[in-house]
């Protein structure tokens, strides 16, 4: 029973699919919230141009339209029942054109290129080859354009998490320079990351990276 909940948190669907995205709208909303705070303090001038992997309920993408209104946006998901929620929860977006939701894999940011920002929370467990997955964002990112990948460490996840996620092959990860090796591999530079709440208790961490300026 607990692989099962774990599976669906990385694809959620059916009734079960349907209550874990309610319940992640409730958990992770102040999370969401908060990064895209962070992106725009860091950003010197408003992305035109976004992309979402994962939005799951659709919270970030609701954060991102009401930071950056000029901004056109975009969010993937493999979840059709997370593409449900995230539209009605952006309705009024999806109906203006401001807000495109794409059903498919991470991949599917290749058609979308090039864009100013790629934000994906709670997503890189998921991802069997990490570094694959951060050469193709930083490839469909403008020269100077900014990732912004927030997850959480191993010793702050859920119990449930920390047991049944690697048993399921999803990758936890233990130091945020676990996850700056993987952005260095990738080819991202001037990484950053930031915390949520205190470091002991983390309720969160971003990692921000950028692709270099146009050669
Ligand atoms: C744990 S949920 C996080 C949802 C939301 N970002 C949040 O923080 O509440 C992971 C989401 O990413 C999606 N997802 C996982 N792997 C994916 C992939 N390779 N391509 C597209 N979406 C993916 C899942 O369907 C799910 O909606």
């Amino acid at each position: 029973m607990m692989s099962f909940v774990a599976r669906q948190f990385a694809h959620p669907h059916g009734p079960l699919g349907w209550l874990i995205g309610r319940g992640m709208a409730r958990s992770n909303g102040d999370f969401s919230r908060w990064t895209v705070l962070q992106v725009q303090q860091h950003l010197k001038q408003p992305p035109r141009r976004i992309v979402e992997i994962g939005p799951g309920p659709g919270i970030g993408l609701e954060e991102l339209r009401r930071r950056f209104p000029q901004a056109q946006v975009w969010g993937i998901d493999r979840s059709r029942e997370m593409l449900r929620q995230s539209g009605r929860r952006n309705r009024s977006a999806v109906g203006a054109g401001r807000l495109s939701l794409v059903h498919g894999d991470v991949s599917a940011v290749r058609e979308l290129g090039p864009v100013d920002l790629i934000a994906a929370n709670h997503v890189l467990y998921f991802w069997p080859e990490p570094e694959q997955v951060l050469i193709t964002m930083r490839e469909c990112l403008r020269p100077g354009g900014l990732l912004a990948l927030g997850y959480q460490l191993r010793r702050d996840m859920p119990r449930m998490a920390q047991k049944q996620f690697p048993r399921e092959g999803f990758r936890l990860y233990d130091s945020e320079r676990a996850v700056e090796v993987l952005l260095e591999a990738a080819g991202f530079e001037e990484i950053t990351h930031r915390v949520k709440g205190p470091a002991d208790r983390a309720e969160g961490r971003l990692s921000l990276a950028a692709t270099g300026p146009a050669s």
